[in-house]
This record gives C-alpha cells, sequence and structure tokens, in this order.
C-alpha cells in the first residue's frame, strides 16, 4: 500500500486545531508533526489551507430494512457508497432479529449482507422479546464484538417492547456492563392517536406528525430515565427530536446516570411545515419520530453546543415514491424513514458551523469522536492521532451546491434537503490510508469495510 503524505493541512481534532503535516502508512497513521519530509513511493496531497477532519462516524442508520413497504432501497452496497461521498467512513447499523429467532444468529445474517459494504461497518443488536435465554444470546453478542443493544417502545405490534420486557431487558443490559440503544416513543399512545384520526377520515401525511405529539417522545424518555436509574443500565437515546427530551436528558445527565444523547440533521433543520401540501410533496417527510416545531430545531443545535446531546446519525432509512405510495390513502400505511447518510456532514458544517452554532471542534466531536468514544471504537476510529486508522477527510470549503435528488448518491427519488444549499464538502475521503474518493469521484476497486469488534 503506498504511503500518503498529506501536507499543510488545517488539523481539526476534538480539542484543537493546527496546521500540519500527516503521514499515513499500512493503513494507520503513523506520524503528524509540522512538517514531514516527503519520502520515496509517497503520495503527496497538499491540503493548505484545507481542514482535515476525522473520517465521520454515522452510528443510526439502516440499510436494507426489511418492513410491510419491501427493503429500504439502499441496500449496504448503495447506501456506504452515498457515505462516502459525503466523508462517512463507518456506519452504525442494526440487528432485527425475526420473531422467535436468536440474536446470534440474526447477528451472523447480518454481517453477511453487510459483506459488501463500501465503509466499515457494526451493529447495534435488537432485543425485540424477552426470554429465558436472552442474556446468555446479549453475552455471545458481546463477545463477538456487539457493546450495544437497541430497543424500540413504539412498534409494539412489531418489534417494540413493552415496559415490563423492558425493565429486564435493562436489568439485562446493566448486567453485562453493556449500552442501550433507545427509541423512545410512547407506542401505546400513538396507536390509539393513529387510529382516531384515521376513523375521522383524517388520512394525509400531516396526521402522522399529529399522532406523534412531543409528549409521546418526552414522556418516554423520562419513563426510560426512571428505569435506567432503578437498573443502573446506561441509556443512549436515539434521534431525539424535541427540545424538551432535551431538557429532561439535560436533567438526568446532572444527577449523574449515565445518558446519552443523539440528534439527526432533519430534527435540526426540518419543521413541521413540511407536512403541510398534498401527498406527493409531503409523503417524503414521514419519519418517526416527526419534524417538530423551529423553536425545537433551535433547542436542540444549543443541546449539542452544550453537550447535552453528544452525537448526529441520520437514521438513514430511504423508501421510494412508490414505496410511500402505499400510504396515499391512509398515512398509516407510509413505511417510515428518509435518507440523509451522504448529507449529514455538510449540513452540520454549512447549517452549524458556518452559522456559528457549534464550533469546529465541535463539529468533529459530533460526527465523528463521540459516537466513536461511546460505541466502543476509540482510539481506532475518530480521532486523528498515531495510530489510529487513516479514515480522514480532506476538506474543501469553497464548494456551495445545491443538493438534489439530481444529483446524490443514495437509491432513491427523493430527497428531504432536496435544495438545501451546502457550503463545504470532501475534496478527498480517505478510508484505512486509501483515497476512495477524490474530486468527487469514487476510486475503482474500493476494498469492502471491515466489521468493527468493539470491547465494552
Ligand atoms: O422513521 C424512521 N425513523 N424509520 C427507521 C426506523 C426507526 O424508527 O429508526
Ligand atoms: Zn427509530
Ligand atoms: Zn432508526
Amino acid at each position: 500500500m503506498t504511503d500518503i503524505l498529506i501536507k499543510n493541512g488545517k488539523i481539526v481534532k476534538s480539542d484543537k486545531i493546527f496546521i500540519g503535516d500527516i503521514l499515513i502508512s499500512e493503513g494507520k497513521i503513523s506520524k503528524i508533526t509540522d512538517k514531514i519530509k516527503k519520502r520515496e513511493n509517497c503520495k503527496v496531497i497538499n491540503a493548505e489551507n484545507k481542514f482535515i477532519f476525522p473520517g465521520g462516524i454515522d452510528p443510526h442508520v439502516h440499510m436494507h430494512l426489511p418492513t410491510f413497504a419491501g427493503y429500504s432501497s439502499d441496500d449496504f452496497y448503495t447506501g456506504s457508497k452515498a457515505a462516502l461521498f459525503g466523508g462517512t467512513t463507518t456506519i452504525i447499523d442494526f440487528v432485527t432479529p425475526r420473531k422467535k429467532q436468536n440474536l446470534p444468529e440474526a447477528l451472523a445474517e447480518r454481517k453477511k449482507e453487510a459483506e459488501n459494504c463500501l465503509t466499515d461497518y457494526t451493529f447495534h443488536v435488537s432485543p425485540i422479546d424477552f426470554y429465558d435465554n436472552l442474556e446468555s444470546e446479549i453475552k455471545t453478542c458481546i463477545n463477538e464484538g456487539i457493546t450495544s443493544f437497541k430497543v424500540y417502545t413504539a412498534y409494539l405490534d412489531s418489534i417494540g417492547l413493552n415496559d415490563e420486557k423492558l425493565f429486564k431487558v435493562m436489568q439485562i443490559i446493566a448486567d453485562c456492563k453493556a449500552l442501550l440503544t433507545v427509541h423512545a416513543e410512547l407506542g401505546n399512545d400513538i396507536e390509539t392517536l393513529r387510529n382516531n384520526f384515521f376513523a375521522e377520515g383524517k388520512t394525509n401525511p400531516e396526521f402522522h406528525a399529529l399522532s406523534r405529539p412531543p409528549e409521546t417522545e418526552y414522556k418516554a424518555v423520562e419513563k426510560i430515565i426512571n428505569f435506567a436509574e432503578k437498573t443502573g443500565c446506561r441509556v443512549y437515546f436515539v434521534h431525539v427530536s424535541t427540545g424538551k427530551s432535551a431538557e429532561i436528558i439535560r436533567q438526568a445527565q446532572e444527577k449523574g446516570l449515565k445518558i446519552y444523547a443523539e440528534t439527526c440533521p432533519q430534527y435540526l433543520l426540518l419543521d413541521d411545515e413540511k407536512l403541510t401540501g398534498n401527498f406527493e410533496n409531503t409523503a417524503k417527510f414521514v419519519f418517526s419520530p416527526p419534524v417538530r416545531k423551529k423553536q425545537d430545531n433551535e433547542k436542540l443545535w444549543s443541546a449539542l453546543k452544550n453537550g447535552t446531546v453528544l452525537t448526529t446519525g441520520t437514521d438513514h432509512c430511504p423508501f421510494l415514491y412508490e414505496q410511500k405510495l402505499l400510504g396515499k390513502d391512509d398515512f398509516r400505511k407510509i413505511p417510515n424513514g428518509a435518507g440523509g447518510v451522504e448529507h449529514r456532514m455538510s449540513l452540520l458544517y454549512t447549517y452549524g458551523v458556518l452559522q456559528n452554532k457549534i464550533s469546529l471542534t465541535d463539529f468533529v466531536k459530533i460526527t465523528s469522536v463521540n459516537s466513536s468514544k461511546i460505541f466502543g471504537l476509540y482510539p481506532k476510529k475518530g480521532e486523528i492521532a498515531v495510530g489510529s486508522d487513516a479514515d480522514l477527510l480532506i476538506w474543501d470549503d469553497t464548494v456551495e451546491e445545491k443538493i438534489s435528488v439530481k444529483t446524490h448518491h443514495q437509491n432513491c427519488d427523493l430527497n428531504i434537503y432536496e435544495n438545501f444549499t451546502i457550503k463545504g464538502k470532501p475534496e478527498y475521503v480517505i478510508k484505512r490510508g486509501q483515497i476512495v474518493l477524490s474530486g468527487n469521484k469514487l476510486s475503482e476497486n474500493i476494498p469492502y469495510g471491515k466489521f468493527l469488534k468493539r470491547k465494552l
């Protein structure tokens, strides 16, 4: 493998920014100093005036997710290709077993499905029921390198857990010293609201949001924090969408509980106005939790700034318009989800850093470093440090583009960020020491990504 020398970049770490050179050998960062001499057989990249960021880690994606509407439209190959275009070099997806399937078997199947993933990857594994063997299955998964387990308090008819089962699962996760990641919504309340709206002939996508009001999220968050206090389970809330949830999480953190939170660009940049209009224009904004108010967007930016919310994922889960059409006359039948893995870093840079909502060091923390630390990937991933994997972005902050379905790389004919301007994207993406993207072109023969075994 050819060495790479990156010269004169503005290196952004989680605690400082400095100008320097980075030498990459055998897939790892081997040296970082002010000046490194060029050696033989070494490709040199001049990064003068360019930022160098750690490759992005997206802790929340759903590639090839089976649903009643068919699979989400990106598989691991197409979705990870889109991720690389946007500067994300590691993804964390999910293992959702079929009913009665044991977790290690489901994990093995999912690893096979992910073999053509171009980014590195790992999974949160989902217990979708409580049964005698669960603890031993969770321990087997931990031995296989899984340290986080995902539960849903919504979707109670399929993969969700009721309170009694949730509490028991949290006791096991706490005993195993693993991390519980949670989709927090009150499934029963939502089901009642959905069915009432439908019975009243209220069938448009806007009723998707109205049947999942803010309290169905923050009351679930409150309940789970209460369970966390009783069980000692460490909890990571995925896709936090309301300011109120962030406030409740902050209070729990101040009490010393090990509670972490993630939000997504859609909850920072989109609001419920997106759901007014006809089906054609609004169905793509149906995802859960739903879009909220502009005030929530602002509160979530503040929560990112003050460290209540430590990470950003995308919940990448695109569906084609023809799949969304299944719910033309019934919002309950619109598959929930939207794509975004390609845009996360550019959106957070443009609307976060350039609008002074977050600093550059915050940017690398919320797009990479914090996920690496929380999910047991540190310091291999997420840090620009000697010995870490050479997953690096050389960032072009001179570009200005509009996001569009015509130019995006995800496999979908919809884009929830259509027409958003981005100012900044990767000029080079280096993954494990190999240039995988330069000047908006993917390299040929990119090696497949690796499954990342994590440690507690
Ligand atoms: O609407 C969404 N978010 N779909 C993907 C599954 C989930 O709930 O995260
Ligand atoms: Zn979810
Ligand atoms: Zn999700």
